[in-house]
């Protein structure tokens, strides 16, 4: 689709996502010539600042992540875009200024929420108020939406009252990724592999995200959270989906949002009669991770000393439908492991007539490895035979690779600028619909009643490790055990 020119009128334009990720995000866009000519960029924040200081502090983020790419004739071209208006959140008469600056622009207005989740409902109730929301606006939510099942319907149904759900863009970033987005490709554009997708051929699945950062002085907001809410809830179920669902019938919105959510009503709830059995909740302490000492969680700034909030979750999933039956999926999510890795697994069967070395056949096993960060690409195991002329035929494992980064390709785009440019183009499908957000935290809910219920224990690991032994316990059995990065 052509770019339409549009507003985009940011709520929270000085904190942490919107300087650390928008910006950059928008100045790569207008580096590949993505933003229409007359598309205008409005930040709104609390702080009095004039529209230099406001810019001085967007360039100095930009700068900082762009690094060396910086040009100043792009910054230049994006810095003509850029206003600022301040703005008290929750002080209705402020918003009288948006409807001033909106009456007359452009035909599409994009209010995007860098903001708490806790006042999405206070913004779009002051937006209608002062009647600055235009017809056939947009508006785009950052996760969490809610803290749960009860809160999340909460917010979505005072947005609603004031945007239709097609108006409605639920951010998730990881269905920004590029590599998220091949799966797509991989598994609908290859027979090969679409049609080996399944319980016949399929052994489990792992799904990694892992993380060497800590809670990065996020303490007021990470502890309510845990990583349940923070990673689980949203990212890694999104992947789970990905992964999972079925063939969407057509390359629309809702038809792969429709078998999104299939995945998530066919999830197993985990209950506290398995709870046990299928997961297992940790929390780090000090040690080290690249030779840098690092403080455990209950020592982070701002920390108290008795929180028994999780910042690792290991997980045991199963999926009852029939593709699925009998596969588990196995995933794994933490703070302040031995390395930053996002990447899911598909260990496929072995053949079930053997006609090889059989110590070897655990070995030699498929897999495909779909790495979403870093050196994103995709690798597929195969087993060939060994060269020499040894007697027999020895086995072993190579692998087949596309590398997706570097090379010819250039550089990866960040989740933002996808995600920014679906929005300008009002192209629903890389968002989340409401009833998949609802889904999911009710069987994250379950989930989190069952380790109350149950007193699960939190079960510490060194920072810089792989998590508590317990999770390597929990895939163990059958020869299974979580894939290692060679
Ligand atoms: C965010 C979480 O949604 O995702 C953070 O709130 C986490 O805690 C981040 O660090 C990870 O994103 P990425 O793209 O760096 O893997």
């Amino acid at each position: 689709t052509e770019l339409a020119p549009c507003d985009l009128i940011l709520f929270g334009c000085v904190g942490d996502l919107s300087l650390r990720k928008l910006f950059p995000a928008l100045y790569h866009l207008q580096a590949a010539g993505l933003l229409h000519e007359q598309s205008r960029i409005i930040g709104l924040a609390r702080k009095p600042l004039d529209d230099e200081s406001f810019a001085a502090q967007v360039e100095a983020a930009v700068r900082r992540a762009v690094g060396s790419a910086f040009k100043e004739s792009h910054w230049q071209a994006l810095l003509k875009r850029i206003r600022y208006l301040r703005l008290e959140l929750s002080e209705p008469k402020d918003y009288l200024a948006i409807k001033t600056l909106v009456v007359d622009l452009s035909p599409t207005v994009i209010y995007y929420l860098a903001t708490p989740p806790e006042l999405y409902g206070t913004v779009c109730e002051n937006l209608n108020a002062s009647d600055a929301i235009v017809p056939g606006g947009r508006i785009a939510l950052e996760k969490p939406v809610g803290h749960d099942l009860e809160s999340s319907r909460c917010i979505n149904d005072t947005v609603s009252r004031y945007f239709s759900e097609s108006q409605i863009y639920r951010i998730d970033h990881y269905l920004g990724k590029e590599t998220v987005q091949n799966l797509i490709a991989l598994r609908f554009a290859n027979n090969l592999f679409g049609s080996q997708w399944d319980q016949n051929h399929i052994d489990h699945v792992q799904i990694t995200l892992a993380e060497e950062v800590g809670i990065e002085g996020r303490w007021g907001y990470y502890d309510r959270v845990g990583q349940m809410r923070d990673m689980v809830q949203n990212h890694l179920i999104q992947l789970l989906c990905m992964v999972a669902m079925d063939p969407p019938t057509q390359l629309t919105a809702d038809s792969i949002r429709d078998e999104k959510l299939n995945v998530l009503r066919a999830l197993r709830p985990i209950t506290a009669k398995n709870v046990a059995r299928r997961s297992v909740r940790g929390q780090y302490r000090a040690g080290q991770i690249d030779g840098v000492p690092c403080p455990g969680y209950l020592e982070e700034q701002g920390g108290r000393s008795n929180s028994d909030t999780e910042t690792f979750v290991a997980l045991r999933v199963s999926i009852d439908n029939w593709r699925w039956s009998g596969v588990p999926f196995y995933l794994r999510t933490g703070k302040r492991l031995a390395d930053k890795v996002s990447e899911i697994v598909i260990h496929y069967k072995s053949q079930r007539h053997y006609i090889f070395d059989p110590r070897q056949r655990s070995m030699v096993q498929n897999k495909l490895i779909i790495r979403l960060q870093p050196d994103e690409g995709i690798r597929l195991r195969v087993a060939t035979k060994e060269q020499s002329l040894q007697q027999g035929m020895a086995l072993q494992s190579q692998a087949l690779d596309l590398d997706f980064g570097g090379g010819q390709q250039g550089r990866i785009p960040d989740a933002y600028e996808r995600l920014l440019l679906e929005l300008m183009r009002g192209n629903s499908s890389l968002f989340v619909r409401r009833d998949e957000i609802e889904a999911s935290w009710e069987w994250c809910d379950n989930l989190i009643d069952a380790w109350h219920q149950c007193q699960t224990p939190l079960e510490p690991y060194a920072a810089g490790s792989w998590g508590p032994d317990s999770a390597d316990a929990l895939i163990s059995g059958r020869g299974r055990a979580w894939h290692q990065r060679v």
